[in-house]
């Protein structure tokens, strides 16, 4: 799960997942996420994912924000992007087809190929980090069901 600063969006992206995946029992699964960029690299989420998390019984305060790498196309099959910045600043991270072939926008899980982005809520308030909260909460929904059915997500 990849956005700007991993303190708002992907760090949401990456709880909600492992809850679903917790509570389907799926064990075999490994998610992590990351930013873009390494302004927040090594700190808390943001106060405010923090709380919507809460909210939700999700528990964020272990999450530690680190700069996506290369090296993420070797650890991982699969790169969801928050945004079309984010997905086209990994995809030009990316070596080779196969690489390429593993970055997708998460929001097209829900609407596919619509390219919808997770909105930013950086500059916004609580009700934009409940909106970012439901969109993935719906997103997660989908990969889980396409994990769970071995489906190719
Ligand atoms: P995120 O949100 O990409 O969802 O973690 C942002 C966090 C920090 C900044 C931008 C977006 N920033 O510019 O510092």
């Amino acid at each position: 799960m990849v956005c700007l600063g991993n303190i708002c969006r992907s760090p949401m992206a990456k709880a909600i997942l492992i809850k679903k995946l917790y509570d389907k029992n799926i064990t075999w699964v490994e998610v992590d996420s990351a930013g873009t960029s390494d302004y927040h690299a090594g700190s808390k989420a943001d106060h405010r994912t923090m709380e919507s998390g809460l909210k939700h019984g999700i528990d964020l305060s272990s999450h530690r924000g680190r700069q996506f790498s290369q090296r993420d196309f070797e650890m991982f099959d699969l790169i969801y992007a928050m945004d079309n910045e984010n997905y086209s600043d990994i995809l030009h991270q990316a070596s080779n087809d196969e690489e390429a072939k593993k970055v997708k926008l998460i929001l097209n899980e829900l609407s596919p190929v619509s390219n919808m982005p997770v909105p930013d809520p950086w500059f916004g308030g609580e009700q934009d980090f409940e909106k970012v909260f439901t969109l993935l909460d719906k997103a997660c929904d989908i990969i889980v069901n396409k994990i769970q059915f071995e489906e190719k997500v």
